[in-house]
């Protein structure tokens, strides 16, 4: 997924992430989180050789990004945000469609997260690209006690991406 990007249906497109992109993507992070990450956050994450980050560009604009991670024939997806202004359009389905298609020619057997048992939202979107519980961490989340629910994606299921 380089050069130009990959398409997305509605004409935005999908292309990595850059350190020049963090503070368009950190407002688009607080904009949809109340613990977004800072900069930092994602500039460490950038310069990690195990980082596979992509950002959605809809007319010169950041409305999303994914932040995952890939070791070996893995993916472990960290974020996935859209701006609220975009939200409930499936750019988030046809988002994740694509990075976990690119991926997935890329030779990704697995995909990963884990999500907060509360986030109806991303569970939503996660399971209507083919995730499945695998799992759940008690009090996981530090700030409120939440529980974690593991998701994979396993090699067979899931919509491939465009
Ligand atoms: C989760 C998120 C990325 C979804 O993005 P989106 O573009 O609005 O999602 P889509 O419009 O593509 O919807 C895809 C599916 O997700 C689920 N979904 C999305 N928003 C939902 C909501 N508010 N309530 C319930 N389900 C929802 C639904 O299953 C939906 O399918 P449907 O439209 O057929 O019902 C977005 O809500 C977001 O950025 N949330 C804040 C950040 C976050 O919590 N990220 C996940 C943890 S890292």
């Amino acid at each position: 997924m380089n050069g130009g990007g990959t398409g997305v249906d509605g004409g935005a497109r999908i292309r990595p992430m850059t350190f020049a992109d963090v503070p368009a993507v950190c407002r688009v992070g607080q904009r949809a989180f109340p613990d977004a990450w800072i900069a930092s956050d994602y500039e460490g994450e950038l310069g990690q050789p195990t980082s596979r980050s992509w950002v959605l560009v809809a007319e010169g604009d950041i409305v999303a990004y994914l932040v995952a991670s890939r070791v070996m024939d893995e993916l472990q997806i960290l974020h996935i945000a859209v701006d609220p202004r975009a939200q409930r359009r499936g750019l988030g389905r046809r988002f994740l469609a694509g990075v976990l298609g690119e991926q997935r020619r890329d030779g990704m057997a697995l995909a990963t997260l884990e999500v907060r048992a509360s986030n109806v939202p991303a569970i939503g979107l996660y399971a209507s690209a083919g995730f499945v519980q695998v799992g759940r961490r008690k009090g996981y989340y530090r700030n409120n006690g939440e529980d974690a629910l593991l998701m994979n994606l396993e090699p067979t299921s899931g919509s491939e991406g465009a």
